[in-house]
């Protein structure tokens, strides 16, 4: 009976603790769950374009299309979609909030891809990506955030449109190029040149 007592008031006190803990940390950070949900978004929104990119890659690189190119190319936009998950998950970490790391949706087949489908599909996911990083900052401003819109603005948008402008003159330079295969392995064997990438092991 006193045994079951001083373990109803130990746990008592240990929710007590932890309650005074999670309100301290909070108010220090200012962090609301709204944010936490924004950064969580954002941060699977990556993780899904990392492996978008990376199934583009690797459809470029397989010996039966060997466009080293473009498939060096996706597979560096794939490692920054990897930095721009890792950076957020050290955001939420930071101001006090749980990643939350889970499952992407299964890639597009990408067998008979184009350089120029390729190219498209690339701007359209980055497009998405900056649109969904300003809804996070007007909701950061919003709840009065600073922080966020701050670290938002500075860090991901300045990237997002010069990737934009890259990825749409690729698109601009493809579309003219048509079906001119003489062309377009040029094309591939110059971005070769920009974006190495080596299967040896
Ligand atoms: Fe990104």
């Amino acid at each position: 009976m006193l045994q079951n007592q001083s373990h109803k008031l130990l746990k008592y006190s240990l929710t007590k603790i932890s309650n005074l803990f999670k309100l301290r940390y909070l108010d220090y950070h200012n962090y609301s769950k709204k944010i936490e949900e924004v950064v969580n978004i954002q941060i699977q929104a990556e993780q899904q374009a990392a492996q978008d990119y990376l199934n583009l890659a690797v459809s470029f690189l397989h010996p039966l299309k060997s466009l080293h190119g473009a498939g060096g190319f996706f597979f560096k936009m794939y490692k920054e979609e990897i930095d721009h998950m890792e950076k957020l998950i050290r955001y939420q970490l930071l101001r006090g909030g749980l990643p939350n790391i889970c499952g992407v949706d299964p890639p597009s087949k990408n067998k008979n891809t184009t350089l120029l489908d390729a190219f498209k599909q690339s701007y359209k996911m980055e497009i998405e990506i900056t649109k969904l990083l300003e809804q996070g900052v007007v909701i950061a401003e919003g709840v009065k955030d600073y922080h966020y819109a701050e670290f938002v603005t500075s860090v991901f948008l300045t990237e997002q449109i010069q990737s934009i402008h890259e990825i749409s003159s690729h698109v601009a330079q493809l579309t003219a190029l048509g079906n001119n295969h003489h062309a377009l392995y040029h094309y591939d064997w110059k971005l070769a040149k920009m974006y190495p990438y080596s299967v040896k092991i």
